[in-house]
């Protein structure tokens, strides 16, 4: 297996690359799109696609475009997350927040673009593929990323801002907001691999749990996180009433909820064919991460 950073360099390589194949992209609309795109970030979905490809046998090269495409969509999620309409932040990835350098609307559209080019590049990546694989991957992260998915998530965080916070609405603002799109990653690197309907299972399991951990662990951060570590605003959710997993349950049953989770994680990969030790690491990572 190889080690995060080179994950990370394989997609840092090619993200902007893809993003340009797609032709002649109107000069501002690249600039903005590229502006969010380049601003780095952790690159944690597409490395994870990556690897969750190549843990069950497949090919890097092949996953790429889709990886890139996580990415992309991940990347406007989070220019829209920002808008003042939404949460309204001034610093994402340490540099002023798209609307703040380009305006409300071409932060709009930088999004808009993002997310179709994603669906263009994965649907001429799975034509490309010849098979099904490719298109079963593009299902399942336009599906995690859609009305079920992370877009019902935010809708739920927008809408419940300064109402009641119960468990019941916490969880199904992480499941969607967050978990949907880190299991997306695992489904689609599982299934560009050819796994079965049983490995996929236990894959969206893994993800699912990860990202109830990382979500818990981002709601920690924002009470106890350092803005110059995270490259974003911290204290605001608070300030907002925010639908939190910290509101509704206090930081130490988070942070151990969230130690829970992450045991949860690792447990479903138990009965996954191939290294999965990059996956248990990982997951065992989300703990103490600080950025
Ligand atoms: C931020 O995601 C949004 C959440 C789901 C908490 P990341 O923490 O992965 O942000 P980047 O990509 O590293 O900037
Ligand atoms: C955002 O959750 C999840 C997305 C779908 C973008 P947050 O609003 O908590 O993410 P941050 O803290 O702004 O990164
Ligand atoms: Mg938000
Ligand atoms: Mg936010
Ligand atoms: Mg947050």
């Amino acid at each position: 297996m190889r080690t995060y950073a080179e994950y990370l360099r394989i997609v840092e390589d090619a993200l902007s690359g893809q993003l340009a194949s797609l032709g002649e992209i109107p000069a501002l609309l690249y600039e903005a799109m590229n502006y969010s795109l380049s601003a780095g970030g952790k690159r944690l979905r597409p490395v994870l696609l990556l690897a969750a490809c190549e843990t069950l046998g497949g090919d890097v090269s092949e996953a790429l475009p889709f990886a890139c495409a996580l990415e992309m969509i991940h990347t406007y999620s989070l220019i829209h997350d920002d808008l003042p309409a939404m949460d309204n932040d001034d610093l994402r990835r340490g540099r002023p927040t798209s609307h703040k350098v380009y305006g409300e609307g071409m932060a709009i559209l930088a999004g808009d673009g993002l997310l179709s080019a994603a669906a263009e590049l994965m649907l001429r990546a799975a034509v490309a593929m010849g098979d099904l694989r490719g298109v079963r991957a593009a299902e399942a992260i336009m599906r995690r990323a859609g009305v079920t998915g992370m877009v019902a998530g935010q809708v739920m965080d927008v809408t419940g801002e300064g109402s009641e916070p119960t468990p019941d609405k916490v969880d199904y603002i992480h499941r969607h907001k967050t978990a949907d799109l880190l299991t997306a990653p695992i489904e689609a690197g599982f299934l560009l691999a050819g796994a079965d309907e049983g490995q996929v299972a236990l894959g969206c399991e893994y993800g699912l749990r990860l990202g109830l951990a990382f979500q818990m662990v981002d709601d920690l951060l924002d009470v106890e996180g350092e803005t110059a570590l995270l490259g974003k605003t911290t204290g605001k959710d608070a300030a907002v009433g925010k639908l939190t997993w910290v509101a509704v349950h206090g930081i130490d049953k988070t942070r151990t909820d969230a130690a829970e989770q992450v045991r949860l994680a690792i447990a479903a990969l138990k009965n996954l064919p191939g290294e999965t030790n990059f996956l248990k690491t990982l997951a065992q990572s989300t703990l103490d991460r600080v950025q």
